[in-house]
């Protein structure tokens, strides 16, 4: 058997008293496109960091590749989303400037841009659709455009792995289909795909497969199995079973800065 992208096994991460993972195991093959679902405090964002290596689990062990996730990161095998929250949108950074973050395990201790990281952040922008917004700040942009620019930094950085986490939440429509058209490309060219989202209805048409999590990896398999409305049940409380699933975010958020309510507020609020 060949190794797994990513091999998450028995991890267990407390944040002082709080639980946030508790054993939680999953393994991911390459090049497949994941959807992880789980409602609002099942762990998702903790999952996130302990595979980027950003939060350390009490037990457990977490493997890229075969490699620690420090290691896996500092060789930009590693693209990361995050979500809104976790971002200081004020910051003086250009669209250009979050993109060109994705060649610095490219440059010199120097950090001195090459023509051929030039390029690769010109390439990136145009695939996500952003070339003509490179000089914005980034807090400047609407919900959507946000998280174009991070997956365009993880493509200029090349990575063979990219973690998203809720890239859909208060993203416009278009936003929407560029981001699941490029996650398709990516992952067609090899790259692996862990992508966290409340969108249960375009799941089936994005991911290759589905996790349901609960602290614990509650389910793993075929998204058109895990999101049975008795599994769903498991994860987000047994009166999922009486309604419909949470709607698709139907609002566009054209106006920069505008933050819709998200699809995660919106699927909480019916619980
Ligand atoms: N930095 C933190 N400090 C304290 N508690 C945290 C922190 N981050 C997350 N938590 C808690 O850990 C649990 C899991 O959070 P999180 O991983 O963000 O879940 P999700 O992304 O599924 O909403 C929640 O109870 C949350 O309140
Ligand atoms: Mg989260």
């Amino acid at each position: 058997m060949s190794t797994p992208a990513i091999l998450v096994e028995n991890v267990t991460v407390h944040y002082g008293e709080v639980l946030a993972l508790d054993s939680a195991s999953l393994s991911l093959d390459a090049a497949r496109i994941c959807g992880l679902i789980g409602m609002n405090g099942s762990g998702k964002s903790t999952l996130f960091k302990v595979i980027m290596g950003m939060v350390k689990p009490d037990a457990g062990t977490v493997l890229i590749g075969g490699q620690s996730p420090s290691k896996a990161r500092k060789e930009g095998g590693i693209g990361y989303v995050p979500q809104s929250e976790d971002v200081d949108w004020q910051f003086p950074l250009s669209v250009r400037d979050v993109v060109m973050m994705g060649r610095y395990g490219h440059q010199g201790f120097t950090r001195r841009p090459s023509k051929a990281d030039r390029a690769a952040v010109d390439e990136a922008l145009d695939r996500v659709e952003l070339g003509e917004f490179a000089g914005r700040q980034i807090g400047q942009l609407s919900g959507g455009q946000k998280k174009r620019a991070f997956v365009a930094r993880g493509i200029a950085q090349g990575a063979t792995m990219m973690l998203l986490d809720e890239p859909f939440a208060g993203v416009d429509k278009r936003s929407e289909a560029t981001i699941s058209r490029l996650l398709r490309e990516l992952a067609s060219d090899g790259c692996t795909i862990l992508i966290s989202t409340h969108d249960l209805h375009a799941m089936p048409a994005l991911c290759d497969e589905a996790v349901l999590l609960m602290r614990r990896v509650l389910m793993h398999g075929a998204p058109e199995l895990v999101l049975q409305p008795e599994n769903l049940a498991m994860a987000f409380g047994l009166d999922v079973l009486n309604r419909d699933l949470p709607e698709p975010d139907a609002e566009p958020d054209a106006e920069p800065g505008s933050e819709p309510e998200s699809n995660a507020a919106r699927a909480e609020n019916r619980g």
